[in-house]
C-alpha cells in the first residue's frame, strides 16, 4: 500500500494524513474485493523494517491500526469478512495486539473473505523461523533431512492455512517487492498501479483484477 507519503507531500499535509486517507482505500478495496468474491486478501500494513521510520510516523500508524481494527469490527460482519494477521505480531504495542484479539474473535465466525494484515511482517524472517522449526523437528528425531521438502516448508509459513497469492498489486509505481511473501508470490501476477495508495480505490482495483484476467498462466509450462 504505497504512497501514502507521497499523497500527503503533494498536498502540503504531514505524511500521516496520507496514512489516515490510506484507510479509506482499505475500507474501499476491502468491500469490493468482498463483493466479487476474492478469497483471501492479504495487506502489506507495516513491514518489520518499517520500525525504523521516525518514531511519531510509527506511533501514528500504531494509533490508526488500533482505530481502524476497533471500528470496522460492524462492517467486517456486514460483509461476512474474518481478519487475521500474519508477522512478529508480538513487536506489536500492547492496546494494538488486544485490539487484534478482539476483532479477530469477532469475526472468526465469517466464512467470506479472508482479510489477512500483515503486521511487523518482513518475509525473509517467516522464512527463516520455518527453516528453524524444521532443523528442530529433525533434531528432535521427528522426521528425516529428506523428508524436508517444498510442502513441508510451506506448512511452517505464517501463511500455512493460506493459498499462494494469485495476484500481488503494488501501488504507486514501484517495481519492487520489499520483502513481501517472497516464498508464497512464486508464480503470482504483478501488476504495478500508478495510482498512490491514497488514490487506489474500487477503479483502480477491479482495473487492476481485469488486468489479472487477461494474463496467461502458465506455471512454468506452454
Ligand atoms: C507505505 O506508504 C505505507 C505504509 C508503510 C503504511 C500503510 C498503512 C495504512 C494504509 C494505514 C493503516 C493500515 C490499515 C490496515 C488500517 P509510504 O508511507 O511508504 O509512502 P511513500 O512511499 O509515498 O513515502
Amino acid at each position: 500500500m504505497d504512497g501514502n507519503g507521497r499523497w500527503a507531500k503533494e498536498r502540503g499535509l504531514p505524511r500521516i494524513e496520507g496514512h489516515r486517507q490510506g484507510v479509506e482505500s482499505v475500507r474501499d478495496v476491502v468491500r469490493t474485493a468482498g463483493k466479487i468474491g476474492v478469497g483471501y486478501l492479504t495487506l502489506y500494513a507495516f513491514s518489520a523494517e518499517n520500525w525504523s521510520r521516525p518514531r511519531l510516523e510509527v506511533s501514528a500508524l500504531m494509533r490508526l491500526l488500533e482505530k481502524y481494527l476497533h471500528d470496522e469490527i460492524d462492517e467486517l460482519n456486514e460483509n461476512n469478512v474474518r481478519l487475521e494477521a500474519i508477522g512478529c505480531l508480538k513487536d506489536l504495542p500492547e492496546r494494538v495486539q488486544k485490539q487484534l484479539q478482539k476483532t479477530r474473535q469477532a469475526t472468526a465466525q465469517n466464512d467470506g473473505m479472508v482479510l489477512v494484515l500483515a503486521l511487523s511482517y518482513g518475509s525473509r524472517r517467516e522464512i527463516t523461523d520455518a527453516v528453524r522449526d524444521c532443523a528442530r523437528l529433525v533434531k528432535e528425531g521427528k522426521i528425516a533431512v529428506s523428508d524436508i521438502n517444498e510442502t513441508l516448508i510451506s506448512n511452517h509459513l505464517y501463511t500455512h492455512s493460506y493459498p499462494d497469492p494469485d495476484l500481488l498489486i503494488r501501488t504507486s509505481g514501484e517495481m519492487r517487492i520489499s520483502n513481501f511473501l517472497l516464498w508464497q508470490i512464486s508464480y503470482a501476477e504483478l501488476v504495478v498501479a500508478p495510482a498512490l495508495w491514497p488514490d487506489f480505490r474500487k477503479d483502480q482495483f477491479l482495473g487492476a483484477i481485469s488486468e489479472y484476467g487477461r494474463r496467461d498462466r502458465r506455471f512454468g509450462g506452454i
